[in-house]
């Protein structure tokens, strides 16, 4: 058998990592400004998930979700702590689209409605109602075009109150910045708005912070920036530092229904030993407080970069999400990041460079990416 051919590859192959560093099968050594597509928060191969993981599988991998799990409980009080939402109730699944598709379902649940409102360049996943309220109609199959959505401009507030007015609006959801759709920031004034406009209207508001959110911003999550507190956040990647997870954090106004949600693998014990670790470095290391630093001195030495040299046209982000807009092809100068530098990191579009890194990225670090950044746009 082969496998289904659907990634565009680069020809390495990922054997180590270490820290904000992996190596290929030849020994080279990369700078890994890409975090496996922002899913690598704590670092590679952090010594205390190492040992905390391995301690777990050893003892118990799996059991279902039909016996208590004292390990979801602590999740959730771990989390519920540092995030600043205590009072909010915890459904632990797979995967981001999973995360989104039960965040939806419960709000469709909850107000007894169909429509969701999306932002044009959303994305939210690859499944059935994420991908439909995932602004490309490349990647929804007939089967998932159902009508529910309705995409409206990123920041147009009227645009979005005068949807919610009619009425029959179940769920606005929403990267407060936008990943996918390359670095597109929510400002504080829509994101309060929309806020209002949802409690007006019976509309749940749902953040989906599954690329922006777990410290990668700088705060615990980037709507935290914007002064608003969503009804549901969904969060995924940076939370298990690779192991497959996703969370909806749900407000206490949402009564659980038995059955109403459920999975066989979600929130199993070897995910939430990983999950936990996790917020153990991130405490222990002010991973957060980091991921705001060292992307405030990314962000501006990318600026005078932006100034002095050619390229860059604009640079935009927060904390350790940033988009690099070039007026050349992205594809060449990331190929030769790769290539030539070692250097990984993510796009957007044809003109987008996207940095995701660990959140553990040292100023060392930093400053090797911009030198060879800088190398690299020269010879362009
Ligand atoms: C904002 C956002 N939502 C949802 C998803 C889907 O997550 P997953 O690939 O884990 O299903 C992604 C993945 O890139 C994402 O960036």
């Amino acid at each position: 058998m082969k496998l289904f051919d659907v990634y565009p590859l680069f020809d390495i192959s990922i054997v180590k990592g270490k820290g904000c560093n992996v190596w290929d099968e030849g020994g080279q050594k990369y700078l890994d400004l890409y975090g496996g597509h922002a899913v690598i928060s704590i670092g590679h191969a952090h010594p205390h998930y190492v040992e905390t993981v391995s301690r777990q599988v050893g003892q118990l991998g799996f059991y279902s979700n039909s016996v208590i799990n004292p390990l979801q409980q602590q999740l959730a009080k771990r989390l519920g702590a540092v995030s600043g939402y205590d009072d909010y109730q915890l459904f632990l699944i797979n995967s981001g689209a999973e995360a989104n598709e039960n965040a939806l379902k419960l709000a469709s649940f909850h107000t007894g409605r169909k429509r969701i409102l999306s932002a044009q360049k959303a994305f939210h996943g690859r499944t059935s109602l994420a991908v439909e309220a995932t602004d490309n109609p490349k990647i929804i199959a007939p089967v998932n075009a159902n009508g529910h959505v309705t995409y409206l401009p990123l920041n147009d507030l009227p645009a979005w109150e005068a949807e919610l007015a009619k009425g029959d609006v179940a769920a606005v959801i929403l990267e407060c910045i936008q990943g996918v759709g390359g670095i597109r920031m929510v400002t504080e004034e829509f994101a309060q708005g929309l806020s209002a406009a949802c409690r007006r209207h019976g509309a749940v508001l749902i953040c989906d912070e599954i690329q922006c959110g777990y410290g990668r911003s700088g705060r615990f999550f980037a709507h935290q920036w914007l002064g608003i507190r969503p009804d549901i956040i969904t969060v995924a990647k940076g939370i298990a530092n690779g192991f497959p997870m996703g969370g909806v954090l749900i407000s206490p106004e949402f009564t659980p229904v038995y059955g109403q949600l459920g999975t066989t693998f979600g929130g199993n014990h070897l995910a939430c030993a990983a999950a936990l670790a996790v917020l153990d470095v991130m405490e222990e290391e002010s991973l957060v407080r980091n991921a705001d630093e060292m992307g405030n001195y990314l962000i501006s030495e990318l600026k005078k970069m932006q100034g002095e040299t050619s390229h860059i046209v604009d640079v935009r982000g927060r904390g350790l999400m940033i988009g690099i807009e070039l007026d050349v092809p992205q594809k060449q100068v990331r190929e030769a990041l790769i290539y030539d530098e070692h250097v990984f990191t993510g796009c957007s579009g044809t003109n987008l460079l996207r940095l995701l890194p660990p959140l553990c990225l040292t100023k060392a670090g930093a400053d090797e990416f911009l030198s060879k950044l800088k190398r690299v746009l020269n010879n362009v």
